[in-house]
């Protein structure tokens, strides 16, 4: 039986949501059995062995309450490998905040649990699907528009997570 691993996400505009599945797939592709949720629909810990949680940094702050999450499952998330990831603007335009800022917030959402890694991936600003007020403040900041998703990072940082989570494949 392959051991498997969830990955988490929480997702306003889809783009991370596309994340965790690339993230997803890179592990399939070493025989780990995976399943990608919604944050908010995850039931139970109880059939994974490890836990990837993604969220997209909005305003500053992570959308997606991990801290509930960690709350709702503390039974078994203390007992299995977490690895974390967030998306956004910041890595390649810095004037939406510092990467590591917002890494300490996941960090400290997911306490007591410490991550085997925490990171920071570029994100998709598409202005089609924003409303009004945050089409205005992405204008008025010049936040530069586009999908600055870098596929072979996301698919390099997923490839260490089994030696990290000491997970294995099929
Ligand atoms: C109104 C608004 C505010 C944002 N604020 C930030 C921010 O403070 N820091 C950042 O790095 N990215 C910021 N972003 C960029 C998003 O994190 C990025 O578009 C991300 O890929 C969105 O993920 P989603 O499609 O899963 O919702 C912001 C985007 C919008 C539309």
């Amino acid at each position: 039986m392959p051991q498997r691993i969830l990955v988490a996400y929480a997702s306003k505009r889809g783009s991370t949501a596309e994340i965790a599945r690339a993230v997803a797939g890179e592990l399939e592709r070493q025989g780990i059995g995976t399943e990608v949720m919604e944050m908010d629909s995850v039931v139970s810990l109880e059939p994974y062995d490890g836990l990837v949680i993604g969220a997209p940094v909005y305003t500053g702050k992570l959308f997606g309450d991990v801290a509930s999450f960690v709350r709702r499952h503390a039974d078994k998330i203390g007992r299995i490998p977490v690895a974390a990831f967030l998306a956004g603007i910041a890595p390649v335009y810095p004037k939406a905040g510092d990467p590591m800022q917002v890494i300490g917030l996941m960090t400290a959402a997911l306490q007591p649990v410490t991550p085997v890694a925490v990171t920071m991936f570029a994100g998709k600003l598409d202005p089609s699907g924003q409303s009004f007020a945050e089409r205005s403040l992405t204008k008025l900041l010049k936040v530069p528009v586009g999908d600055f998703r870098d596929w072979n990072a996301i698919a390099a940082w997923s490839r260490q997570l089994p030696d990290l989570m000491q997970i294995g494949g099929a």
